[in-house]
């Protein structure tokens, strides 16, 4: 990208002129990809644009909140309360790729429901250039990538971003004014939480990984992380008060990265660590211990599933 300025400019041209007088539908996110993606379609299509965000139940602490704050000057946005169906389509569900699938076909579900209703012909994603590269390979299915336009029938795909890297896309979001907690937050991804919880997502490892990852953005912010966070991966044994508990493991993470292709596991100070571990085992009485994910990536992946 040469110019920030002029990039928007001839993004918000190449979006109006392909869309013409017709609607287009937008899944938001949260994520900085979708959200600046939403901005710049809006500003070229305004309220024929409708970005629609479905509460899966899977996203950070007050997610949803700050989405409908965010973009409240959006008119058109909808946001879908789908945190019973995620929840019911995903139980019993064990394996990282079935988990994946069913996120998907439940995304496209609630997604369908709302493109039929505004009647949109064209779709706007916010893929960028590395999403493109790791769902060639074989590496995971990032859900967000290739899934929609095979189950509705839209006139065209836009993707305004598709050639960006993820600092790119801040630049852009920043020139659009999107507010800070958007621009400058960590990539978090399409599935959620799913991702961060190994094996079964109940309602209590949800609950455990909400507020532990909230914890982890917290405390780790001064480190600018590319992203931080903590998965629930197993129980062990633990001493709370009086009595032995069989509670949850949780692994705390924090790398270093340009694109999230490869990443550098970071030195975190001992004080900070044990902040962490003391505020994730005081959260919820059911955590039996915190551990610091050393890993780069490779071997690694950044996330645990
Ligand atoms: P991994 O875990 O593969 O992650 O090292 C690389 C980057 O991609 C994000 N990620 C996903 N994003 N859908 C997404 O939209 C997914 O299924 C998915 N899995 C991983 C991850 O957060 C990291 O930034």
């Amino acid at each position: 990208m040469v110019d920030v300025g002029s990039f928007i400019e001839e993004k918000r041209e190449e979006i109006a002129t392909e869309v013409g007088g017709a609607n287009a539908i937008i899944a938001l996110s949260g994520g900085v990809d979708s959200s600046t993606a939403a901005a710049l379609a809006y500003e070229a299509i305004g309220d024929q644009l409708t970005p629609v965000y479905v509460d899966t139940g899977l996203m950070r602490k007050g997610e949803t909140d700050e989405i409908r704050e965010t973009f409240s000057y959006m008119d058109s946005l909808r946001i879908v309360d789908a945190q019973d169906r995620f929840l019911d389509a995903l139980e019993g569900i064990t394996d990282p790729e079935e988990k994946r699938h069913v996120i998907g076909e439940q995304f496209i579900r609630e997604f369908e429901t709302v493109a039929n209703d505004v009647e949109a012909e064209y779709l706007v994603q916010g893929t960028i250039y590395p999403d493109r590269i790791e769902s060639e390979g074989t590496i995971k299915s990032h859900h967000n990538v290739g899934g929609l336009p095979e189950h509705i029938d839209f006139e065209g795909i836009v993707e305004p971003m598709r050639d960006l890297y993820k600092d790119e896309v801040r630049e852009v979001a920043r020139e659009l004014d999107l507010e800070e907690i958007i621009s400058e937050r960590m990539p978090f991804p399409g599935p959620g939480l799913a991702v961060r919880i190994i094996g079964e997502i109940t309602e209590e490892k949800l609950e455990v990984a909400r507020e532990a990852n909230h914890v982890v953005e917290e405390e780790l912010e001064e480190y600018e992380p590319w992203q931080a966070l903590a998965a629930v991966i197993g129980k062990a044994t633990g001493v709370k008060g009086d009595n032995r508990v069989h509670g949850w493991v949780v692994s705390v993470r924090s790398v270093e990265s340009r694109d999230g292709m490869t990443a550098r596991a970071q030195e975190i100070d001992w004080e900070t660590l044990q902040r962490i571990q003391s505020r994730i085992t005081g959260a919820h009485e059911n955590v039996a211990r915190v551990v610091y994910d050393v890993t780069h990536k490779p071997p690694a992946t950044i996330e645990y599933e």
